[in-house]
């Protein structure tokens, strides 16, 4: 998108926080829902815009794990670290989606299949633990399920592309 009509965009979500309390963080939540993440260039235009520093606007997109400095994958995979999901073995699944992925929570794979994230209880913590990708919830994981599961999204992404 070419500058001005970035700058329009972003100038209307601004426009309609402008005098509220907490208007910086709503205006990044609507533009996060308008482009999936926050891109730095529309950080910078912002930042022009409400008249706050670049730096304000990255400490909050940082302090608030809900914001997204990159686009996410076509997959969310969200790990759960509820109390249940965490003692029945949520950090090791974690660790397992991070070494096959190569991706740290908060991240996206290269190539923008998957999005990783943790999450406080899906409510269904009968099904402790629980991995959701997607729509899907998936309980009961074992490490060893991980590839599976992962492949399965893999493998649907390739005989799309192949198509
Ligand atoms: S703690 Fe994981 S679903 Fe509730």
């Amino acid at each position: 998108m070419e500058k001005a009509a970035l700058e329009q965009e972003v100038r209307q979500i601004a426009d309609s926080w402008k005098g509220k309390d907490g208007n910086l963080i709503m205006v990044l939540h609507q533009i996060q829902n308008r482009y999936g993440y926050v891109p730095r260039n529309v950080s910078l235009v912002l930042s022009e815009i409400l008249n706050v520093p670049l730096a304000r606007i990255y400490e909050v997109i940082t302090f608030y794990h809900f914001f997204r400095l990159t686009p996410p994958g076509k997959h969310t995979v969200s790990v759960c670290m509820g109390t249940a999901c965490y003692l029945k073995g949520g950090p090791e699944l974690l660790g397992e989606l991070e070494h096959l992925l190569c991706v740290k929570p908060g991240e996206s794979t290269k190539d923008g299949q998957f999005y990783l994230e943790v999450v406080r209880c899906l409510g269904c913590c009968g099904l402790a633990p629980v991995v959701k990708i997607g729509d899907k919830v998936y309980g009961g994981v074992k490490k060893k399920d991980i590839s599976g599961i992962i492949a399965h999204y893999s493998k649907e992404a390739e005989a799309k592309a192949a198509a």
